[in-house]
C-alpha cells in the first residue's frame, strides 16, 4: 500500500524523535522538514538525509503535499500552529499538551471537522509497550473488575506537571476508566489554599497555572474513580510516576520503564511483597527492522514507534487514531476542572460549558488581571516563585 506522506514542523528533540520513526516506519515517507532556526534544520536534514528543507512552514506544505504534518513545538505554540496547518486540509499530530485552555482546543477541533481532517495528540504512552503489556492483561480479564485508578507525577511544581506530565497520566486513566465526568480538587502553595495570588505562568510556556501540590478525584464512567497528585518534591522521583489499576481480584501497575501485576487486590507488606509479577513489553512488529535501518547515530522511541503505527491503521481503516483529539481535548478539559474546583472549591461536571481559563477568569473577578512573567527554565522558576512567597 501506498505510504503515507509526512513533514515535520520543529526539528529539535521532539521533532527529530519523530521524523526517525516516520523516515523509518515502512508505511510512512518522510518529505520534508521545516524549522525557523537553519541549523536545526540542517542538523536533523542531514541525518537523515532529507533534502526538502523549509523555514516557512505554508510553503513546505505547499510543496511537499503531505498527507499528515507532524507539530512538535512549545506549548503555546501547538494550538496556533495547528490552527494555521489545518487551513491547508491536512491531517495533523500535535505534541501535548493539545492547548493551553478549551477556547483553543475547541479551535482546532473545529477547524478539524470543517477541513476533515484528523488530529492526533502525542500522547505516546498510552500506547507504549508497557501499555500494551498492561493492556493485555486487563483485556483478558485478570483482575477482574475495574474500581479505582491511582496516577502520581515525579515531582515538578504540582500544577506545572499538571500540564506538563498529567496530560500523560489522564490519557492513561481514560483509556482503562472512560471518560471523566466529574473533578473535585484541591491545591495547596507551600501549606495553604491557593488564592488569586498564586496563579502564575508555568514553567517552559506551559499556560496558567496554580498549586505547587495538586490532589484530584476523578469520577470516570462505569463507576471507576481515581486519584491524580501532582505534587512538588525536593528533587525529581521518577520511582513516583505511576499508574495503579485496582480490580476486583488483582493489580496493574504502570511506570514509564516498566509494567508488573499483582495477582491479588489487596496486600499487607509481610507477606505479599514478592508476589507482583513483571510483564514482558510489546513492540510493534516492524520496530526491530526499523532500528535496524535508522541512519546515524540517533535514538529512536518504541512509544513513539507505537503512536505512528496507530496512525497508518487509523487512516487506513478511516478511523479515529487512539491517542485522537477528542481525547486530548476531554485531558484538556479534567485539568482545566482541576483547577477549577481547585480555585473555587466545587466539584466540577465535565464537559464544562464556560470554556474559558478558569485560573483566568478567578483573577480577573479578583480584579487582578494577568500574571507578572516568571522565567521558562525551570530552576530560574523556581528561584523567582521562592522570592514572591518570601524564602
Ligand atoms: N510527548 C512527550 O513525551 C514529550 C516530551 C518532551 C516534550 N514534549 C513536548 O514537545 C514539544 C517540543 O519540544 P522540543 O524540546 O522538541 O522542542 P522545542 O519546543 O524546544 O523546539 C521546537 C522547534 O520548533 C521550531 N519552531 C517553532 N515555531 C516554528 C514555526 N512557526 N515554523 C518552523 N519551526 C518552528 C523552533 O525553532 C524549535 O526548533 C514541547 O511542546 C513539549 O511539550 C513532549
Amino acid at each position: 500500500m501506498k505510504p503515507y506522506r509526512v513533514a515535520i514542523l520543529g526539528c529539535r528533540s521532539r521533532g527529530s524523535s519523530a521524523a526517525r520513526v516516520y523516515h523509518t516506519h515502512p508505511r510512512t515517507e518522510l518529505v520534508g522538514l521545516c524549522d525557523l532556526l537553519e541549523d536545526r534544520l540542517n542538523t536533523l536534514g542531514d541525518e537523515l538525509s532529507i533534502k526538502a528543507r523549509f523555514t516557512d512552514l505554508d510553503e513546505m506544505i505547499r510543496q511537499t503535499k503531505p498527507d499528515i504534518v507532524a507539530i512538535p513545538t512549545a506549548p503555546a505554540l501547538h494550538a496556533p500552529l495547528a490552527l494555521r496547518v489545518l487551513e491547508h486540509g491536512v491531517n495533523i499530530e500535535v505534541e501535548k499538551p493539545m492547548g493551553m485552555d478549551l477556547i483553543e482546543t475547541d479551535a482546532v477541533m473545529n477547524k478539524a471537522d470543517e477541513k476533515g481532517v484528523q488530529v492526533a495528540v502525542h500522547h505516546q504512552w498510552r500506547l507504549s509497550a508497557w501499555t500494551q503489556a498492561i493492556n493485555q492483561v486487563y483485556q483478558a480479564g485478570d483482575i477482574g473488575e475495574l474500581r479505582y485508578i491511582y496516577a502520581s507525577g515525579k515531582g515538578y511544581y504540582g500544577g506545572f506537571g499538571l500540564m506538563e506530565i498529567g496530560t500523560h497520566l489522564l490519557t492513561h486513566m481514560i483509556k482503562f476508566g472512560g471518560h471523566c465526568q466529574s473533578v473535585t480538587a484541591h491545591a495547596t502553595t507551600r501549606g495553604h489554599t491557593i488564592t488569586p495570588q498564586d496563579v502564575l505562568p508555568a514553567p517552559r510556556g506551559n499556560g496558567t497555572i496554580a498549586g505547587d501540590r495538586v490532589t484530584a478525584s476523578l469520577q470516570f464512567a462505569n463507576g471507576v474513580t481515581g486519584t491524580l497528585l501532582q505534587h512538588h518534591f525536593n528533587k525529581i522521583e521518577l520511582d513516583a510516576h505511576v499508574v495503579e489499576l485496582y480490580g476486583t481480584e488483582g493489580r496493574l501497575m504502570w511506570h514509564p520503564q516498566g509494567a508488573w501485576k499483582l495477582p491479588n487486590p489487596h496486600v499487607l507488606p509481610t507477606n505479599n511483597l514478592d508476589q507482583w509479577q513483571a510483564l514482558t513489553p510489546i513492540y510493534p512488529e516492524s520496530f526491530e527492522q526499523a532500528v535496524k535501518s535508522l541512519p546515524g547515530n540517533g535514538k529512536m522511541n518504541e512509544g513513539d514507534y507505537w503512536f505512528v503505527d496507530e496512525y497508518v491503521r487509523a487512516l487506513d481503516a478511516g478511523q479515529e487514531h487512539e491517542c485522537s483529539g477528542a481525547e486530548g481535548r476531554h485531558v484538556i478539559e479534567i485539568i482545566m476542572g482541576i483547577f477549577e474546583s481547585a480555585a473555587y472549591g466545587t466539584r466540577v461536571d465535565l464537559p464544562q460549558l464556560n470554556r474559558e481559563h478558569p485560573l483566568t477568569r478567578w483573577r480577573n473577578e479578583e480584579g487582578l488581571g494577568a500574571p507578572e512573567p516568571m522565567p521558562m527554565a525551570d530552576a530560574d522558576w523556581l528561584v523567582e516563585e521562592s522570592k514572591r512567597l518570601g524564602s
